[in-house]
């Protein structure tokens, strides 16, 4: 779920089954919440399996991975989201050598996720809406994500991101992302 809301969380974790939260500034922002309330509230609902998605807002390198580096060390399973910028690869490549799981985020076209993916990303997020609405396909720079990860043996999976419908969600589906 791509909430901070832990009543939202409650509400749709009775329904399906949720694995976890990604949440970005805006999101928490939008709650009015900061992250060591946000994260406590939600690990009570999902449990020990709670898997957390938190951006950086550092716009430096050397504080995005300051900032990545503290998250890592929070007592949570917490993917540490970095926005695609050249900036932000930078911190990638130097966040792969500490072994602490990156997901590429704001990704908006196949050579941006790319890049990403070779500076050593664990997830890449293409947006998926932003994308469609910015007049690209979000289905061809989806696909070509998956076929330029299997093609070149990567380690790493694509999470699609920033869904405003079902048809999206089912468009996406249908290439068998990772
Ligand atoms: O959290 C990343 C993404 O899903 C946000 O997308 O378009 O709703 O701002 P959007």
């Amino acid at each position: 779920l791509d909430t901070a809301n832990a009543q939202e969380v409650a509400r749709l974790n009775a329904a399906m089954p949720v694995y976890g939260v990604t949440t970005n500034p805006s999101i928490l922002a939008k709650e009015g919440k900061g992250l060591s309330i946000v994260l406590p509230e939600i690990k009570e609902v999902l449990g020990e399996q709670a898997r957390f998605h938190v951006q950086v807002v550092s716009t430096t390198t050397e504080g995005m991975v300051e900032e990545a580096v503290q998250l890592s060390q929070l007592p949570y399973d917490i993917v540490v989201k970095v926005p695609t910028t050249v900036i932000g690869l930078a911190a990638i490549k130097q966040l792969k050598a500490k072994n602490i799981s990156i997901l590429a985020t704001a990704i908006y076209s196949a050579q941006q996720g790319f890049m990403a993916a070779l500076c050593g990303a664990d997830y890449l997020a293409p947006y998926v809406n932003r994308i469609d609405v910015l007049g690209a396909s979000s289905v061809n720079i989806v696909s070509d994500l998956q076929l330029l990860i299997n093609q070149q043996n990567l380690d790493c999976k694509l999470l699609p991101a920033s869904f405003k419908n079902t048809r999206q969600v089912m468009d996406i589906l249908r290439l068998g992302v990772d």
